[in-house]
């Protein structure tokens, strides 16, 4: 059977950035950030940008076009010792996959409760007791029944985003990316011009580039840039590997990895400009300060912007605006999650791309109803800092020190890339990715545990 291909260059580029750009960005990035020491927050961020993180995408790319095959079978045949951290990444993407379709179920709904304000005015009572009904003592291990108003919406997604897989790598994820990306972009700079240009915003932006310099000699700002780079690129997670993989053989993959990755942190930037200015906005108009505003991370997105979009002109529009941004950023991330268990298992079991989509996607849509009970957003929030804690890291030390280190494929890998790039893979690739991002997780991931443990 012939591998599938990309229709374009551009095709690749869009669903890789489709892919990159997701929740990641829009709702994860502006609260990590402020969390993590506000402006200061950007050094450790833009330092693992440009030492880790356009090296990794250049590294993942030449890796999946090189060895043409889902993780497991690129690392398979890089070593066959290799294979696990191959089904580690499949493991981690199946995982997120399941809690990553449920917030997207909510923004969907959102995009439909924008339109008539549903929200009302107390916003935190309508996501907890309304929408989602979780129960006054929810915790992990104090299910209610299933949320019917969070369960058909979340359906819906598993729906769309079968059916996009389901007709392939060209016909329908190419498809698709290149009418969402811009579709995105257009519409959240719609959303950005609006919030900077609210009264009050630079209140926000000056909450949010503050930088808090005592904050950087803390090892876990540190932790939560890199895993913000990794977890917004979608690196370490088999997903670049896999879209590479449909890459015809003459690519510039160094090149491509770099437009892939400055537009996902512009964008991601672009984010945080746009929540802190409307946070600035709403502060100036209630009195409550930013600080107060931007804590809590799901909190961010289906509170408080509710309220923010209540307080301007034209609220149904800005609504919709919004939430259409999260789901399309969303859905082709989701897309590409499912993509790296797909390839995965066809080219495992032998299964063709239908029957794959079917029977991983259903058992997924299963895994997923577990978060829309009573109790389930605990659920999500557990697993999802498990998975981002304990998985990508750990994955991206193993992928890097087996590939680069153990089985000897820097010089190989950098040969291939340079054989059609325009941009040379040197030294600077060799000691950022061979030593500098080694060095600096494996210090992260000890600190972190030290941390932890006492
Ligand atoms: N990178 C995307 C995001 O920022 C999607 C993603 C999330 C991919 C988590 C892998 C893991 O949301």
């Amino acid at each position: 059977m012939d591998r599938e291909q990309w229709g374009s260059r551009w095709g690749f580029v869009l669903a890789a950035v489709g892919s990159a750009i997701g929740l990641g960005n829009i709702w994860r990035f502006p609260y990590v950030a402020y969390k993590n020491g506000g402006g200061a927050f950007l050094i450790p961020y833009m330092f693992a940008l440009l030492t880790t993180g356009l090296s990794f995408v250049a590294l993942e790319f030449v890796i999946g076009k090189k060895y043409r095959g889902s993780a497991p079978l690129s690392y398979f045949r890089i070593n066959r010792r290799m294979e696990f951290v191959g089904w580690w990444q499949f493991a981690i993407s199946f995982v997120i996959m399941t809690y990553y379709a449920v917030i997207l179920g909510w923004a969907m709904s959102y995009i439909g409760f924008s339109a008539t304000l549903a929200w009302g005015t107390d916003t935190k009572s309508f996501l907890f007791n309304s929408y989602l009904n979780v129960l006054p003592n929810a915790s992990v291990t104090n299910f209610g029944g299933i949320e019917w108003h969070a369960f058909i919406p979340l359906l819906i997604i598993w729906v769309i985003t079968l059916a996009i897989s389901y007709r392939g790598v060209k016909q329908g994820i190419e498809r698709v990316s290149k009418i969402a990306i811009p579709t995105l972009v257009f519409l959240f700079l719609i959303f950005v011009i609006r919030a900077v240009t609210l009264p009050g915003s630079s209140l926000g932006l000056n909450a949010f580039f503050e930088p808090q310099w005592n904050q950087l000699l803390n090892p876990e700002i540190w932790k939560a840039a890199y895993s913000q780079i990794f977890y917004s690129l979608s690196l370490a997670m088999g997903i670049m590997i896999t879209y590479s993989s449909y890459l015809p053989e003459k690519t510039d993959t160094t090149n491509n990895a770099f437009i892939a990755a400055f537009s996902n942190s512009g964008f991601e930037l672009l984010a945080g400009f746009g929540i802190f200015a409307a946070l600035g906005f709403m502060a100036h108009n209630s009195g409550v300060a930013v600080k107060d505003l931007a804590a809590g991370g799901i909190g961010l997105a289906f509170v408080v912007l509710p309220q923010i979009i209540n307080q301007l002109p034209f609220p149904q529009f800005f609504g919709i605006v919004f939430f259409a941004c999260l789901l399309i950023a969303g859905i082709t991330s989701l897309i590409s999650l499912l993509e790296v268990c797909i390839s995965a298992a066809t080219e495992k079991f032998g299964w063709d791309r239908h029957r794959a989509v079917l029977t991983i996607g259903g058992l997924a849509t299963l895994v997923s109803v577990a978060y829309s009970t009573r109790g389930g957003m605990y659920l999500l929030d557990v697993v999802d800092n498990f998975v981002n804690g304990f998985g990508v890291l750990p994955s991206a030390v193993f992928e890097i020190v087996l590939v680069l280190w153990v089985f000897h494929k820097m010089k190989p890998l950098m040969e291939e890339a340079n054989l059609h790039s325009q941009i040379r893979l040197g030294g600077y690739f060799k000691i950022s990715l061979g030593f500098i991002t080694p060095v600096m997780l494996v210090i992260i991931l000890f600190s972190s545990l030290i941390t932890n443990i006492s």
